[in-house]
């Protein structure tokens, strides 16, 4: 209350009352202009592929390892090893990621940034960065700060006697805050309220339809929780759940239902997630020396001589044994810096009295033990084994309780399942196995990797002539070829790089099923009839087929120009094809196709703009393939919404040019206010039928002022160059096998 700076900041750039402030509904068209070269200081010509293969790996791993029991005393390692730390730094680096849309994860280095450096789960975590400053200033760019968090925590698995699966790098870092990941709308630190008074599935559903459900679960205890999608956390500012079971309510098995949920949400089966929280919590230890308001502000909100470190604690000597951190005070094996299987032994060798901890939380002591298990600091007292109660929730849910007395009884099966659990947990939003870099990128195929085959076609400029041709003869529509490309390559996600027109799964199940590629299916069909005579994959021919009819259609219009095609893809069996992993990939909305799943308490043109966010479109990217898409007739389903043209299937600016003419007037036709009519201001005619997604390119101002550059009259040929220019943009999302 001191500092002279707690009053708003007001009277200079970016002060005051803002857009956002005015209109909270906005459409959050600054979510498709982030990380821009404007804030990467390493410029366009960086490649960290290039950089990281000039990369030492090796004695860099060597410094990480001596870097694990190189005690500071700025904060002094626990047991004289900081590997507990560093694991749990990677673990909450990657553990934000999210199977449903694909955002969060550990593949950005955003646990630099806010909100994420400032999380209640993640207190103390701006040590872990900081003491890995040294060796990343060392070796400079041929290592990003993702890839180093990650390589660290396996670097401590390896320091703590534990054989890893492998690791993988290229993940790239970002240089601000990520604003395009929905954590939740509670506006304070783990609240988690709202996200369960809400709809489970797609998108929230609206204010005051109750959602709650009642399930019986096996275990016969009612569970009245339903968590919004995508998240995967029980409260705002977590990993996950609370380690005090749900809501602080010290009950193993509902903890259970909780942990269940979560893990579910980052892709992970009953029995990788035993291993995860079994194997993380064999090392290191938990910390709440003492009450938390002890703790100051977090780094975001701390003052500037903190230098970007928070929680500064004013228990004790603030550090080592006196430590505050999550306010549990847990260590869970007597060799807290050595791999063992003694989490299990300990599990259920005892059984289990709740009790607080010194800062109050619920936690478990194990009855009638010895005191047996080291403090962090030599002359620290030994304590009793204790337990989480997330921790007993391995034991007492029935089935989480069986793979753990197997663990227990068979070491090797644990540390086989642990180490690929790991493995999964911090290279599952990295996207194909062809971005992994470096010595220790392991040979199996994982199928979470969704898998390629090898390439079998390799086809010459003369062959992609004969397949032009070929498909030419087909005679089918332009919209049928445009919607089955756009079908093919828009399922890719910028988040988890999964997704995309390689592997030709569209052809394969689920995507082949999916309501929104039905129209797609057919000219699907007769490309699968066609490929066995080209000398293409069914991949590229779909993509090349969208090319063709893209080039048609601007040659109707007047223009010559040719769709850039690179051949290369492969097409993927369906045992290389996880039909559930590959179900969250089925967009809810795509308003380039001008597909909503089902009315939707998320106006449409936001569903839009997340799509477009997915596929890393900015907002003149996303406007000319709306206004380009329309123009070919390119809906899901055929229906003519928004194809405000005389001529469909020709490559012009009529969508532009009409949507911003005065002649017409719009009307919705619904209360729901989905769908609209377009009507002439004289006379009264009904003209053309629009959706939400067709009217805020004229509607929105930042929208209507880049409709006005196509819809110019000089905007013609710049709207042909430019719609190809995207088109080929997300035909190529996915081929990180063209990197070099
Ligand atoms: C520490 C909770 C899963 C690895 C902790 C702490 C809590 C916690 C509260 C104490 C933080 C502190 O006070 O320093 C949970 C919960 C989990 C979970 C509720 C899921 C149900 C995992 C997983 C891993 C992991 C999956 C890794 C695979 C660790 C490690 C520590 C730790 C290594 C020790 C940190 C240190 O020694 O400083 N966990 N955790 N945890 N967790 Fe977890």
């Amino acid at each position: 209350t001191k500092c002279p700076f707690h009053a708003e900041v007001a009277g200079v750039a970016g002060g005051g009352t803002t857009n956002r402030d005015w209109w909270p509904n906005q459409l959050r068209l600054d979510l498709l202009s982030q990380h821009s070269e404007k804030s990467n200081p390493l410029g366009r010509d960086f490649n960290y592929r290039e950089e990281f293969r000039k990369l030492d790996y090796y004695a860099l791993k060597k410094d990480l390892l001596d870097l694990m029991t190189d005690s500071q005393d700025w904060w002094p390692a626990d047991f004289g090893s900081y590997v507990g730390l560093m694991i749990r730094m990677a673990w909450h680096s990657a553990g934000t990621y999210r199977v449903g849309d694909g955002r969060g994860g550990g593949g950005r280095g955003q646990q630099r940034f806010a909100p994420l450096n400032s999380w209640p789960d993640n207190v103390s975590l701006d040590k872990a960065r900081r003491l890995l400053w040294p060796v990343k200033q060392k070796y400079g760019q041929k290592i990003s700060w993702a890839d180093l968090m990650i390589l660290a925590g396996n670097v401590a698995l390896e320091h703590a006697g534990f054989r890893t699966f492998g690791f993988g790098a290229s993940r790239e870092d970002t240089w601000e805050p990520d604003l395009d990941v929905y954590w939740g709308r509670e506006r304070t630190w783990l609240g988690g309220d709202e996200r369960y008074a809400r709809g489970s599935e797609g998108v929230p559903k609206a204010e005051g339809e109750s959602v709650l459900v009642s399930e019986d679960d096996a275990d016969g205890k009612v569970h009245n929780r339903k968590l919004e999608n995508p998240l995967a956390a029980v409260q705002m500012g977590l990993i996950y759940v609370n380690p005090e079971g749900p809501d602080g309510n010290p009950d193993p098995v509902l903890a259970a239902h909780d942990i269940r949920e979560t893990f579910k949400r980052m892709g992970m089966d009953d029995e990788e997630t035993v291993a995860l929280i079994a194997g993380g919590h064999t090392l290191g230890k938990t910390h709440g020396a003492g009450p938390a308001d002890h703790v100051g502000p977090d780094p975001e909100a701390a003052d500037l001589e903190m230098q970007g470190l928070g929680w500064a604690n004013s228990f004790g000597t603030g550090k080592g044994a006196d430590t505050i951190t999550s306010g549990l005070e847990v260590t869970w094996t007597s060799t807290p810096a050595q791999w063992s299987n003694d989490f299990f032994k300990h599990l259920f060798d005892f059984e289990w009295e709740l009790t607080r901890s010194p800062a109050g939380a619920h936690q478990w002591v194990a009855k009638d033990a010895e005191a047996f298990i080291p403090g962090p600091t030599p002359d620290a007292p030994r304590r009793r084994p204790s337990m989480l109660t997330t921790d007993l929730a391995l034991r007492f849910d029935p089935v989480y309780g069986k793979i753990s007395r197997r663990f227990r009884d068979d070491p090797q099966a644990f540390a086989n399942a642990f180490a690929r659990a790991w493995f999964k947990l911090t290279h599952r939003d990295m996207g194909p196995k062809s971005r992994y870099l470096g010595p220790e990128v392991p040979a199996e195929d994982l199928i979470w990797q969704d898998p390629l085959p090898k390439p079998v076609h390799n086809p010459t400029a003369a062959d992609i002539a004969d397949a032009r041709a070929k498909i030419q003869a087909l005679g089918l529509p332009v919209g049928d070829l445009v919607t089955l490309a756009w079908a093919s390559a828009s399922t890719f996600r910028g988040g988890d790089k999964r997704g995309g027109a390689n592997g030709a799964r569209i052809r394969l199940q689920p995507q082949r099923g999916w309501q929104v590629n039905q129209r797609a299916v057919k000219a699907l069909e007769a490309l699968e009839r066609l490929q066995p005579d080209t000398a293409l994959s069914l991949a590229d021919l779909i993509v090349l087929a969208g090319g063709v009819a893209i080039e048609q259609a601007a040659r109707d219009a007047g223009f010559y120009i040719e769709v850039p095609f690179a051949p290369g893809r492969v097409d993927a069996l369906q045992e290389q094809t996880d039909v559930e992993s590959f179900g969250y990939l089925e967009p809810f909305a795509d308003g380039f196709r001008n597909y909503l799943n089902a009315p939707s308490a998320v106006p449409a043109e936001h569903l839009l703009v997340d799509k477009a966010q997915l596929l890393t479109l900015t907002a003149p990217e996303m406007t000319v393939l709306v206004g380009g898409m329309r123009a070919l007739d390119a809906s899901w389903d055929g229906s003519r919404h928004g194809v405000f043209t005389d001529r469909p299937g020709v490559l012009t600016t009529d969508y532009f040019v009409n949507l911003l003419d005065m002649a017409y007037e719009w009307k919705a036709t619904s209360e729901e206010r989905q769908l609209y009519e377009v009507r002439e201001r004289r006379g009264g005619a009904v003209k053309w039928t629009a959706t939400r997604v067709d009217l805020v390119f004229g509607s929105n101002s930042v929208l209507r002022a880049l409709s006005e550059v196509y819809a110019s009259a000089d905007g013609a040929e710049k709207f042909v160059r430019d719609f190809v220019a995207a088109w080929t943009k997300v035909m190529n999302l996915d081929r990180f096998d063209l990197l070099k």
